[in-house]
């Protein structure tokens, strides 16, 4: 077999993801966090070590690391958990189901959509970024890369601007890794 869905589900999965799953499930399924026991403890320290290797990785501190099921269930907290009724929010014309459909949702509960140009080849484009942004805009939500085409946002350049109005930028990242532009 040809296996061509590696950007959806890697298989076969990197050895050392074997191993640590295998190390994992032999030595670290206790409560962490729930007790002073040995057992306990060795847990807590396993999952205090994986938030630091990945704040490391993406440059955050370990305690904002908050772990998920999947990206869409890390998606829908930091939507239902921002916006509010009144609120605007701006997002690309490639995005997931994972941030369309919650917004469509949101859409019914006074939340406004603004959907901006994205380009094939190039992605959103920056000056539309720039232009949709309104004194009520509580967010943008971005995918870094598009899981139909591939195409790639310009998501550093989008950041600066969001971070010059102060707007949180919401970037889901689930097709890309560590290294992307
Ligand atoms: C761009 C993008 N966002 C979100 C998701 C949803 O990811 P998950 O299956 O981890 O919820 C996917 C899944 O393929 C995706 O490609």
């Amino acid at each position: 077999m040809i296996y061509l869905n590696n950007a959806a589900t890697s298989w076969p999965k990197p050895e050392s993801v074997y191993k640590a799953v295998d190390a994992c499930l032999r030595q670290a399924t206790f409560n962490p966090g729930r007790s002073n026991q040995a057992h306990a403890q060795f847990a807590g320290a396993f999952v205090d070590e994986a938030r630091s290797t990945l704040g490391r990785l993406i440059g955050a501190a370990a305690t904002q690391i908050i772990w998920t099921r999947n990206a869409t269930e890390a998606i829908n907290l930091a939507l239902k958990g921002l916006l509010n009724p009144g609120d605007h929010v701006i997002t690309s014309q490639m995005e997931h189901h994972a941030v369309f459909r919650p917004l469509q949702r949101l859409v019914k509960l006074g939340v406004e959509v603004e959907t901006i140009e994205t380009d094939p080849a190039s992605g959103i484009s920056l000056s539309a970024l720039e232009k949709a942004l309104r004194a009520n805009t509580r967010l943008v939500v971005l995918c870094h890369a598009s899981n139909v085409l591939g195409t790639i946002n310009p998501i550093a350049l989008a950041g600066l601007i969001t971070r010059s109005k102060g707007i949180p930028l919401l970037v889901d990242a689930a097709q890309t890794g560590h290294g992307w532009p």
